[in-house]
């Protein structure tokens, strides 16, 4: 019967949902995953410089040596500070409402994630960083955007390149445009078309780092921005290097009482900290 196979139809398009989900949901673990073993990494180089250089100042006993030694030290120490920052920033922001978001400090926190990998293939990232107002986001969601994107911008450029992160302030439209742009192989235009599809990808699998192959990690972008009523639009020349360029909303005045209260700052706290 028709109505039979309708409602057996809108079932599947239940069941098809819940596994985009479950999916989607595997695929933000594995990113995770993947930066915590990045991260202990990192901070176990950061770790083995310190023990070295204790030794070292511990062996010798001239002034000059120890000095070298305990700069060397303090400056492995401040490292070890940022990389720990850089984890606390990804658990920041860990609601799922959008907040007031500073998307300057976004940045730096996802960059601090992914250094070790950028330096590791040659990336050198280029940031052109104005002052924009807070943008009205979900912190946690628009760093695994730009994850994913910076990820992709890796994967595209084998010998190396470079990533330019830009941001700009659309005083008009009331957004905030973050511009995340390579250098690498470019996006045929055929392809064009079917990047941001669920499982669309040109990647054999994973690569020597473990990652890239599902072709989940654009939808996922997309369905993130289409939920923060923002827009994405790509720029691709192939051989050249592809552009991807978000506009986000900015966090209104209104949004910023939300912030103090959220936040419980002592009541007589200025509230003015976000100002268009
Ligand atoms: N910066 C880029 N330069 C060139 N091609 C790109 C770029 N970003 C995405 N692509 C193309 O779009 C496809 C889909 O990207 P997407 O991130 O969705 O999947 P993926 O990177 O293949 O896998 P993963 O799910 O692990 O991210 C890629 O396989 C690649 O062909
Ligand atoms: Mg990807």
């Amino acid at each position: 019967m028709a109505t039979g196979g309708a409602t057996e139809i809108a079932e599947l398009h239940d069941q098809i949902a819940q596994l985009q989900a479950q999916l989607a949901q595997a695929h933000k673990l594995t990113a995770i995953g993947e930066l915590a073993s990045t991260t202990t990494h990192e901070f176990n180089n950061v770790l083995m410089t310190i023990i070295n250089y204790a030794k070292l100042g511990l062996r010798h006993k001239d002034d000059a040596t120890r000095e070298k030694s305990l700069s060397k030290i303090l400056a492995a120490g401040h490292r070890a500070a940022k990389i720990t920052n850089g984890i606390l920033g990804m658990a920041r922001n860990r609601s799922d409402n959008p907040e007031p978001t500073d998307l300057t400090r976004l940045i730096d926190d996802t960059l601090m994630l992914l250094e070790r990998e950028l330096r590791k293939y040659r990336v050198a990232v280029e940031k052109q960083l104005a002052e924009v107002p807070p943008a009205m986001v979900v912190g946690n969601q628009i760093q695994q955007v730009l994850l994913n994107l910076v990820i992709n911008a890796r994967q595209a450029m084998p010998q190396g390149g470079r990533v330019i992160i830009r941001l700009a302030h659309d005083a008009e439209g009331g957004m905030v445009e973050l511009t995340v742009r390579d250098t690498g192989q470019g996006i045929p235009a055929e392809k064009l078309p079917r990047i941001f599809d669920p499982f669309f990808s040109t990647k054999a699998g994973p690569d020597a780092s473990g990652r890239g192959g599902t072709g989940l990690g654009l939808s996922m972008v997309r369905e993130i921005i289409e939920a923060h009523q923002g827009r994405i639009r790509v720029e691709s020349t192939v051989g050249q290097g592809t552009a991807f360029c978000l506009k986000l909303p900015v966090a209104k005045a209104s949004d910023s009482a939300f912030i103090t209260t959220n936040a419980s700052l002592p009541t007589d706290a200025p509230s003015s900290a976000e100002t268009g």
